[in-house]
């Protein structure tokens, strides 16, 4: 949620600052700006209404000149996406510029305050009234920037990453965080900042991510310096990210979604690459084995999630339960931050994240760690907030997904948890060795698997335009595939707009039935393991009332292909595995019907990837 970036160096910053918002887009794309302190130490501040490609022509013919810069990418979060509202935020008298990625919670208070000593707002937005406290305290106590920064700073309630430069100061940028990422990257003369490491890793691998509540001076020719907010010097290592820079292009793909979709049977390949011995029958999580007293002895599983993520612990839910005998329950973070729940001793709390910077898991995380639980986490981004504030985790070694619909970190996701779970069941003997072996194989010919369901795109292609003309769809699912059902109608309503429910097969008499006529699609992932004959009756009520069956079926099946008006099939595999096969046909429909709709696939409107505000 808002990407924010900046450069110090002996380069140009402008086209440094462009291509990092590019990059950064897929945290908000409301709006865009940059300032800019040019070589007579004039700032400058140009921002628009709309996404960074608009800002660039925005710019075309003006001073974009200097060496030094901050920019910005907006996921609106208070005032509505305009020209006035989009950062960077000027401070009343104009000598300093600030860029903002989180909220200010107590920006009423502090407006009200500057109001009555004469400052005046333009914008509606919290930002502008950090870069106004900081003007007023810096003037009114005759300080420099970064004590301003810092004496500000402790009157703010919220969260934060920030950057500010100064009119007059073309050698200096400030930044600071709480609660949102800040990476700098250190190059040689030259320093970036930045939400990710997504801008930095073209020009320097060498990395310090910041921690709350710390300040960093960035200053030509000086190393960067960084101290609290308290003014109590830190030193950090200097990190090398593994990030590499043909993983951010769309390789020739038209869309990072479609190509994300793609690269499943590798990427998932490489979230089981050394956990996983085919011919040593074994399967090896570090973190599960460096922590093995904890999960032997777990009482409860807590997890904790967001969105797909979520979705993925349902799953994980089902892994557990049924191989590891440990009683699992999957809590929205959102809700389980504020419900005041019940977190025993011996408790294990799993969070799933794959930006590791959502604001809801990592409050989850915190409310758990206060309580005395074990907290493991489940991440994508490395050296991102949650891997450094659990006990313990696993990456799912994805590399960076930079469509906003997540896909492939979902399907590591279940992969991760499946690892977790075989290897607590192996080490509780709570499952069998020869059907440890079994799942152990299979598992390992998972990404074979989904080379050959990818195979279905060109079909699904084809049918999808007969589907942009409805206004909502059912996704039916049992057991392991239910929260399957919730992913592949979560996909579709966040980038084709179309209003998609998922259900248990089994509830639909409850309710969602009087939904079903002959213009209703109803999505059922029917494979032949598990409850089919049950889901065979499911399918059978929906035609009884002229539903139109879309079904994902193991390859063969020709008594649901019969009952079907579309079958997708996707390759045998066991039962609780299905969830990484038949993901794939849901994600490829939802874009291609995305597509033909001619909806923005990788940026979907009022989204953003990663959710940095509750
Ligand atoms: C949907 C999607 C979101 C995220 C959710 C949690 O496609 O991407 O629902 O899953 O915002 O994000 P993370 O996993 O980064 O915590």
């Amino acid at each position: 949620m808002c990407g924010i970036v900046g450069y110090l160096g002996n380069k140009e910053a402008y086209p440094i600052l462009i291509k990092g918002l590019h990059r950064l887009e897929y945290r908000g794309y409301d709006s865009a700006g940059v300032a800019l302190v040019n070589s007579s130490s004039d700032l400058k501040v140009y921002k628009t209404k709309g996404k960074v490609a608009d800002l660039e022509s925005y710019t075309k013919g003006k001073d974009v000149s200097g060496t030094i810069g901050i920019a910005h990418t907006r996921w609106a979060t208070h005032g509505e996406p305009n020209n006035v509202n989009a950062h960077p935020h000027y401070s009343q008298s104009e000598s300093l510029a600030l860029i903002h990625n989180g909220i200010i919670e107590n920006y009423a208070v502090i407006k009200e305050d500057l109001i009555k000593r004469g400052y005046k707002f333009q914008s509606d937005t919290d930002t502008e009234v950090l870069v106004q406290l900081i003007e007023y305290i810096k003037n009114t106590n005759k300080i420099g920037l970064c004590q301003a920064v810092q004496l500000a700073l402790t009157q703010a309630v919220g969260a934060y990453a920030i950057a500010v430069i100064e009119k007059g100061n073309p050698n200096q940028i400030i930044a600071a965080r709480k609660s949102s990422p800040l990476v700098i990257g250190i190059g040689d003369d030259e320093f970036f900042l930045a939400s990710d490491a997504t801008p930095i890793i073209e020009y320097t691998n060498r990395v310090i991510y910041l921690d709350d509540e710390e300040v960093a001076i960035i200053r030509r020719g000086e190393e960067v310096h960084i101290k609290t907010l308290a003014n109590v010097e830190k030193t950090h290592e200097v990190k090398e990210l593994e990030l590499s820079l043909n993983e951010l292009e769309k390789g020739g793909f038209p869309h990072f979604m479609l190509k994300e979709i793609y690269e499943q049977p590798k990427r998932i390949a490489e979230a089981m690459r050394g956990r996983i011995n085919v011919e040593a029958n074994s399967v090896a999580l570090a973190g599960v084995i460096d922590n093995k007293e904890k999960f032997l002895n777990a009482r409860r599983i807590l997890i904790v999630a967001c969105g797909t993520s979520w979705h993925a612990g349902l799953i994980g839910e089902y892994l557990l339960e049924e191989f590891a005998r440990i009683p699992v329950e999957v809590e929205y973070a959102s809700e389980f931050r504020y419900r005041n729940p019940i977190i025993n001793k011996g408790d294990i709390v799993i969070a799933i994240s794959q930006s590791g910077e959502t604001a809801d898991t990592l409050a989850a995380i915190e409310l758990a760690r206060n309580a005395g639980a074990f907290v493991y986490g489940i991440c994508n981004v490395v050296g991102s907030s949650i891997p450094r504030n659990t006990d313990s985790g696993s990456y799912t070694h994805v590399g960076p997904e930079i469509g906003v619909a997540s896909t492939k970190a979902f399907t590591a996701q279940v992969t991760v948890l499946s690892l977790i779970a075989l290897t607590i069941a192996h080490l509780k003997g709570t499952i069998e060795p020869d059907r440890y072996q079994e799942l152990i194989k299979e598992l390992a010919s998972i990404p074979a698997k989904m080379i050959r369901t990818l195979e279905v795109n060109a079909q699904i292609k084809d049918f999808a335009s007969i589907f942009t003309y409805a206004k909502n769809f059912i996704y039916l699912g049992r057991g392991y595939n239910y929260p399957v059902a919730l992913e592949g109608a979560l996909k579709l309503k966040e980038i084709s707009y179309i209003h998609a429910e998922g259900y248990p097969a089994a509830e639909m008499k409850h309710g969602p039935i009087a939904l079903i006529d002959a213009e209703m699609p109803v999505v059922v992932i029917a494979p032949n393991k598990g409850m089919y004959e049950k889901t065979i009756s499911n399918i059978q009520e929906v035609k009884a009332r002229k539903g139109r069956v879309i079904s994902i079926i193991t390859e063969g099946d020709e008594t649901v292909k019969k009952l079907s008006d579309y079958t997708i099939e996707i390759p045998e595999t066991e039962e609780c595995f299905v969830p990484l096969l038949a993901s794939i046909p849901l994600q490829l429909m939802a874009y291609h019907i995305a597509v033909v709709k001619g909806c923005n696939v990788d940026q979907p409107r009022n989204l953003a990837k990663s959710v940095t505000v509750e």
